[in-house]
């Protein structure tokens, strides 16, 4: 049995109420396809089911995949296994709570389709001496989640001590929209960029009324 098998079996993250950070994106757009990473008991993964969402909820703990419902796709899976891979293209909606493991960063990227959301909140470094000593590897730096989603639009972005409970760890809340792919010309691909150039070339016709 695992750490985290333990504290799940003494009753850790029973209140179930869902990320704030998460209800706020979610509340006007249509449902679709998430991830909800490092899910644990599920708090995030059940509320975006009920609304709607069609939910994959990952976690190495198996006592708390046990207790999702099945209308959620729960599965035990280590995702710090170099196995482990998100499906590129595949998610409207990512998740990831109280968990960092920097690998997953650029998967998390590639899995959202363009236009999909990310949610992350992340436990910062704190050097708060109330704050309980955690391994600084689980831990961001200030700006550090931002940075890595600063070409993206962002939404919300902001670094505080927990409202309900100003002696916790800081945590880092981002909410960023990947960027649709670039549209018109001139255009990146190069093949299509050859093509652009030879269409600017060709002579065009004078222009009379019907140009
Ligand atoms: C602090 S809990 C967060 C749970 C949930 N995201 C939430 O905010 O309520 C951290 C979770 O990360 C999971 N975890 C830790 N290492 C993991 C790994 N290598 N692969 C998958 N899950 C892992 C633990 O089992 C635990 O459920």
């Amino acid at each position: 049995m695992t750490k985290w098998d333990q504290k799940y079996r003494a009753g850790y993250g029973a209140s179930g109420t869902p990320e704030p950070a998460l209800i706020q994106p979610i509340a006007n757009i249509a449902p679709g396809a998430a991830l909800d990473l490092a899910c644990g008991r599920g708090r995030n993964a059940v509320y975006l089911a009920s609304r709607g969402w069609a939910v994959t909820a990952l976690d190495s703990s198996q006592v708390a995949i046990d207790e999702l419902p099945g209308t959620i796709d729960a599965r035990c899976i280590d995702l710090e296994s170099p196995d482990f891979q998100i499906a590129p293209h595949t998610y409207d909606l990512i998740c990831d709570c109280n968990y960092l493991h920097r690998p997953l960063f650029p998967q998390i990227r590639a899995g959202l389709k363009a236009s999909g959301l990310f949610v992350a909140v992340i436990p910062m470094i704190d050097d708060d001496p109330a704050v309980t000593p955690m391994n600084p590897a689980y831990l961001c730096k200030p700006g550090e989640i931002e940075s890595l989603f600063a070409d993206w639009e962002i939404i919300y972005t902001t670094e505080h001590k927990p409202t309900r409970n100003p002696s916790g760890r800081r945590i880092a809340e981002l909410i960023a929209r990947k960027p649709e792919p670039e549209r018109g010309w001139p255009t990146r691909d190069p093949s299509r960029r050859r093509v652009a150039e030879l269409i600017a070339r060709k002579p065009r016709p004078e222009r009379g009324w019907l140009w």
